[in-house]
């Protein structure tokens, strides 16, 4: 065991030296960029320590990335730039929900003065970001291609949607984002000043093989190494036993290093890390909620239709003759399991039996406990095609959540489990449908990895549930349009598991409620009409006589509206932020909301293995 592990180390380090000799994905041209600074900052007094992802109790830091996966792409510019960009917003909104990730993937399509996945400039990406808008991950999900190899940019690529069985689409209507003042920066103080003052910030490195290989502790390049060829984000400072570090915020996935992050020597540019910074301050689009309006031409442009990057996965089994046979067999992504293994765990005093009813407050909403967001991200699980996934949506995000909850908001970065893994793995079943309960039973025997370890690709693939559709990474140069890259790819095997201890289901407005205001957010079946895929935004009901479950969302919350007299749920859908209010919708309690108090399941999550017990009747 001991001598595989040290050769695949030594296979690691290689593969990492060769991709970082040969293509940096950090090149800067010689093209001047014309920053915009309205004032300058004034020095204050900083404090010893300080990092962005625990300020007083509070964690103002968006998801961590993988900018490797599904196949290697030299994005880490866009990924510095635009996760200090989300990060920012998350400070200027005081953490307050939601948190907006905005996507690397259109600097990497759009940005035509960077070369995409051969590598760009953050402090160009800010400049981008500055003359153009932006739009978040719901709106452009991360493929690791660029204009370079294969995605070029279009209306779509900025914002898109799905539906089955029809062509992809650009939606209405979209929020937007994007950079107000941006400018360069270097030296240990202005970077600290910088960064209490406003928050994370790009800076170039000398990513060393050394550095690829970082595990944990305060690193020190000790070769003097002077070739900048990385960008990261810098995202706080401190001091341990007399040595000044700089925390910083990599995108090689959580698995890497101090849970996706770096510490590295402070005061003497070590990796080159004070030589050459950037920094952008947010503007604020989000208090009108300022929105992008889709004009005819850009629904109709034919570069939506060009897409000439080859897929990962390219046997599609979506569009195989069976699914296109289960398809006629079910009404849409909620497919009840037959042959799960338990079923349901349950090692503890029910919510119901143990909350009184009376003792519940009038409103209740977890993205807003005592001041603190404990919901984890809004997703879209129909880009980048259209897939059937809301049963793997629904329970993964209402677990991540109750995982924010179970760490009092003080996870590194926020939890987000990943729904593709779930979906290769026929965890409760696939992109035609499924079973939460399934999703959770996996969880209590194997543990779900985050969303570092898979991209969403929206697919069945067509084998199931290999090491690396568990959790991957791969290594450089950027595979060319036609190519997939996947020879370069590995299992990871190191992923941290979130487990569950108990899993069970239950029905009824009072068992759920108790269930959300003791343990958090629930998934629950509902019947997706016409009318609810329109919804726009207020307290949501229909009347319908028998109400059919084909659909799973989950429920975060509910309220009382003083003016209409009526109790409501407070419900977290995955069809992106251009849907309903911002992703989430309102829906009456206890009659005309299509059956949404009917099918409801829940898990108590865990950072350890619980299922030990049943490990004979796993096997
Ligand atoms: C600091 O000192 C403590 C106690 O001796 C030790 O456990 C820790 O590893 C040290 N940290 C570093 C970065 O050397
Ligand atoms: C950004 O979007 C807003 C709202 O649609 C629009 O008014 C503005 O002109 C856009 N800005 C740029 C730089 O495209
Ligand atoms: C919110 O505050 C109330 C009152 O101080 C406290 O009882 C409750 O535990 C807090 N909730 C959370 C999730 O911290």
């Amino acid at each position: 065991m001991r001598k595989i592990t040290l050769a695949v180390a030594l296979f690691l380090g290689l593969a990492y030296s060769e991709a970082v000799i040969d293509k940096p994905c950090r090149i800067k041209h010689d093209r001047p960029i014309k920053t915009v600074e309205k004032k300058r900052l004034q020095s204050v007094n900083l404090p010893e320590t300080f990092v962005w992802n625990n300020v007083n109790g509070v964690n103002y830091l968006t998801n961590m990335k993988n900018q490797h996966i599904p196949q290697y792409c030299g994005s880490c510019w866009a990924q510095a730039a635009t996760s200090s960009l989300s990060d920012r917003i998350k400070i200027a909104r005081k953490a307050q929900w939601p948190d907006v990730n905005i996507s690397p993937q259109v600097l990497l399509s759009c940005s035509s003065s960077d070369e995409g996945c051969n590598g760009g400039y953050a402090l160009s990406g800010y400049e981008y970001m500055h003359n153009n808008n932006i739009t978040d991950e719901t709106c452009s999900d991360y493929r690791a291609r660029g204009h370079t190899n294969g995605l070029d940019c279009s209306p779509i690529v900025q914002c898109k949607d799905c539906h089955p069985h029809e062509k992809c689409f650009v939606p209405d209507e979209y929020y937007v984002y994007r950079v107000d003042e941006f400018g360069e920066l270097k030296g240990e103080d202005a970077m600290m000043q910088e960064i209490y003052q406003r928050g994370p910030i790009a800076c170039g490195i000398a990513a060393t093989p050394e550095l690829h290989n970082y595990q944990g502790g305060i690193f020190e390049d000790k070769t003097g190494s002077t070739d900048i060829n990385h960008d990261i984000s810098v995202v706080g400072y401190g001091a341990e036993n007399g040595t000044k570090y700089w925390v910083v915020r990599n995108s090689w996935g959580s698995s890497w290093g101090e849970n996706g992050f770096f510490r590295v020597v402070r005061g003497t540019n070590n990796i080159m890390i004070e030589s050459d910074c950037a920094w952008a301050t947010p503007a604020d689009t989000w208090t009108s909620g300022e929105k992008h309006i889709t004009s005819q031409e850009e629904k109709n442009d034919p570069r939506n239709n060009k897409d000439n990057s080859v897929s990962p996965y390219p046997q599609d089994s979506t569009t195989s003759s069976s699914f296109l046979k289960e398809q006629t067999h079910h009404l849409g992504c909620s497919v009840k399991k037959t042959d799960l293994l338990l079923g349901e765990v349950k090692n503890r005093i029910m919510a119901w039996d143990e909350v009184k009813h009376s003792d519940l407050p009038a409103n209740f909403d977890w993205r807003n406990v005592n001041g603190t967001n404990y919901a984890s991200w809004t997703f879209n699980q129909h880009i980048p095609v259209y897939c059937g996934s809301c049963w793997a949506q629904a329970s993964t995000s209402s677990l991540a959540d109750r995982f924010n909850i179970l760490m009092k908001d003080l996870n590194p970065t926020p939890i987000a489990l990943n729904p593709q893994m779930i979906v290769n793995c026929r965890a409760g079943g696939s992109c035609n449908g499924g079973d939460p309960v399934g999703v959770y039973e996996y969880a209590y025997l194997h543990g779900i990895p985050d969303s570092t370890c898979v991209v969403y690709v929206a697919k069945n693939l067509d084998h199931k549930c290999t090491d690396m559709d568990i959790c991957k990474d791969c290594k450089g140069p950027a595979p060319d349009a036609d190519k997939d890259g996947q020879e370069n790819c590995w299992a990871v095997t190191n992923y941290k598991r979130y487990y569950v201890s108990d899993y069970y289901s239950f029905s009824g407005a009072e068992k759920m409620k108790a269930e959300i205001y003791k343990n958090g957010p629930i998934s629950c079946g509902i019947d997706a009409t016409d009318k609810m895929h329109s919804y726009l935004g207020g307290i949501f009901s229909e009347a319908k006589s028998f109400p059919e479950i084909n659909h799973i969302i989950s429920v975060a919350g509910w309220g009382y509206d003083e003016a209409t007299k009526t109790e409501y749920w407070i419900v977290r859908n995955s069809w992106g932020t251009y849907w309903g209010e911002k992703g989430w919708m309102r829906i009456k309690m206890h009659s005309d909301n299509l059956a949404i108090e009917t099918d409801c399941n829940a898990a108590i999550p865990s950072y350890t293995k619980h299922s030990a017990s049943h490990q004979s009747f796993i096997q």
